[in-house]
């Protein structure tokens, strides 16, 4: 592979141990996907930060790598942590552990306010930016959406990449691999959550290869259709390993090719097994995390009557760190659904559901629209998951 001098004298051990070790790695999955050289990044985004994920050893390396002194050299955001960063567990050394996880983070120069899913909402990427995103929910909208180019990396790959600032050069980094072969139409309207959610995870389950989504969008406001497209694609990831969809329309020209050859057709019947057809009190909003705007349009009176119908009484709620301040707004929506719909609300800054361990706080059902959360929530989270029209 060719280094340029710089990135000779990092894999020397010139700029100290740790640089070397993050180089080493680097460079050798580069060699392993065939990469000829190595390609500097904008933004890295780090996944594996909950505890219940990564335990006391991955404690212990983030510990370990904060301590001898690893710094990034980047911009770069972090992953929601689990419920035990909320202290929502009656045992404190969860809530330690969580917290020395997202210490050690911070210590090395990660964002203190990303700790989200949802990093392009913090920093949006621009079109042909190379990053090393991990998180692949994230890592598809970048690619889909916002024509930047990352492969799916591991929360390691991630992480290295930040120390050194570089990735290979390899997979989607190429124009040339991010060639759609197969095109997916789809035959009714795309008109919720849900709906967006259960084709994305029907998606990921047939496509082979990167799909070139042809279908009609029929949202309220660009708001909604943004939900839509980003729960497609999330769900499209949680079923598949693809890193890319190329949405008509919406991905930007220019940033892949086209070699068609199948033509898959949709129609609604065949999301039903999909359907996860139960009943929760409870309900879950955020997988991926949204902004409050986003949460004030799914809380409007409309949505909440039909909440009410479908017997939700507590709602949980997951958004980026940097919400920990609500305006009056949020406020007030959440005293006005308290008195007119007895229905609570609960907001969780840097919070991740699919991460935490559920049943410890007495959770056995959840029902969401988010097709990421139907898809993990009961191997993950240990709780069954039920869908709910949104
Ligand atoms: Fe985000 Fe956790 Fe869902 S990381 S996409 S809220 S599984």
């Amino acid at each position: 592979m060719y280094l340029s001098s710089i990135e000779e004298k990092m894999l020397n051990g010139e700029y100290g141990e740790v640089i070397e070790k993050a180089m080493k790695v680097i460079v050798k999955v580069g060699e392993t996907l065939g990469a000829e050289k190595l390609v500097e990044i904008s933004h890295a985004h780090i996944s594996g930060v909950s505890y219940f994920n990564i335990g006391d050893e991955g404690l212990e390396l983030l510990e370990d790598l904060s301590n001898r002194g690893a710094r990034i050299l980047v911009y770069t955001s972090a992953n929601p942590y689990s419920f035990a960063g909320l202290a929502l567990y009656k045992d404190s050394s969860l809530l330690e552990k969580q917290m020395r996880i997202v210490k050690s983070l911070i210590k090395m120069g990660v964002d203190p306010n990303s700790f989200t899913c949802t990093p392009y909402k913090l920093r949006k990427p621009g079109i042909g930016e190379h990053l090393a995103w991990a998180e692949s929910s994230a890592v598809i909208y970048a690619n889909s959406v916002l024509g930047a180019r990352t492969n799916r990396e591991s929360g390691l790959t991630a992480l290295m990449a930040a120390l050194v600032g570089r990735t290979y050069y390899a997979d989607m980094h190429k124009i040339e691999n991010r060639k759609a072969c197969e095109e997916v139409v789809v035959l009714f309207d795309i008109n919720s959550i849900l709906i967006a959610s259960l084709l994305g995870l029907y998606i990921g389950k047939v496509a082979q290869c990167i799909p070139y989504i042809r279908a009609r969008y029929r949202a309220e406001s660009e708001l909604m259709f943004d939900l839509m497209v980003r729960n497609m694609l999330a769900s499209i990831s949680a079923t598949s390993d693809l890193p890319m969809a190329v949405l008509e329309g919406v991905t930007p020209q220019h940033t892949y090719v086209i070699e068609r050859s199948e033509i898959i057709s949709v129609n609604l019947k065949e999301l039903e097994d999909m359907d996860l057809k139960c009943y929760s009190d409870t309900m879950l909003i955020g997988c991926p995390h949204v902004t409050l705007d986003e949460l004030k349009l799914l809380l409007m009176d409309r949505h909440l009557d039909l909440l009410k119908k479908q017997g939700i009484q507590r709602i949980i709620v997951t958004v980026p760190k940097y919400i920990e301040k609500r305006d009056n707004e949020v406020n007030a929506l959440i005293q006005r659904m308290r008195e007119k719909y007895s229905i609570e609300v609960q907001i969780l800054p840097g919070g991740c559901a699919v991460v935490s361990n559920l049943r410890f706080l007495n959770f056995m059902t959840i029902a969401t629209p988010h097709g990421k959360a139907l898809h993990y929530l009961q191997n993950l989270a240990g709780v069954k998951p039920c869908t709910i029209h949104v």
